[in-house]
């Protein structure tokens, strides 16, 4: 077992949390609560997803890569071949571990025990995509926060949950 880590991440109803190597929405209060929220602590994440957030190691933030390439290792960004092993390089860093996805990385870390807590910005649409978030409902049932928004284009809900 490694040490607890968050899950984090933005969904449609329909789980939807990606389209075509992007985000299918674009809603900047949900962007700053990811940056605020990682800022200073260890993300987890797959390469396609390092590739959309280049700048993953800025504000203090170490970032880990799931990828065979390790061509992308530098200052601030290592890489491993197994979320197992970017837990274990995780371990003796300081700071929360936050997995960021994409699809595969999220639904391999939310069946480990040590997935303590799920900060998820559940988008009110249900839209058209080609990732997706695995279902939470059964596992993560304890709300610890929850808090609805919108802006000009969304309706949204920030949910932090815990099993
Ligand atoms: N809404 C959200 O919260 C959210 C969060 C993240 C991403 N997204 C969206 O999801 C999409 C990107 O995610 P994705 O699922 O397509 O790709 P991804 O997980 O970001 O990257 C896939 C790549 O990561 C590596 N990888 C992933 N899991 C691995 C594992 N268990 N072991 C070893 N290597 C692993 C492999 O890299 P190599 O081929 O280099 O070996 C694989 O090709 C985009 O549309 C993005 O916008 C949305």
């Amino acid at each position: 077992m490694s040490r607890p880590f968050n899950l984090i991440a933005a969904c449609a109803e329909n789980r939807v949390i990606g389209r075509a190597g992007r985000l299918p929405w674009r809603i900047p209060e949900d962007f700053a609560y990811f940056q605020q929220q990682t800022a200073g602590q260890i993300v987890i994440m797959g390469r396609i997803c390092h590739e959309t957030w280049s700048r993953a190691e800025c504000d203090r933030r170490r970032a880990i890569v799931l990828s065979h390439d390790r061509a992308l290792v530098r200052p601030g960004v290592l890489a491993a071949e197994s979320l197992s092993e970017a837990l274990g390089l995780a371990e003796p860093l300081s700071g929360d571990i936050y997995v960021c996805g994409g699809q595969r990385v999220f639904e391999e870390a939310i069946t480990r025990p040590e997935a303590a807590r799920l900060h998820l910005t559940l988008i009110h649409a249900e839209l058209e995509g080609d990732r997706y978030f695995p279902d939470w409902r059964l596992g993560f049932t304890r709300v610890v926060s929850r808090r609805e928004s919108a802006d000009a284009l969304w309706r949204y809900t920030f949910l932090t949950l815990e099993r």
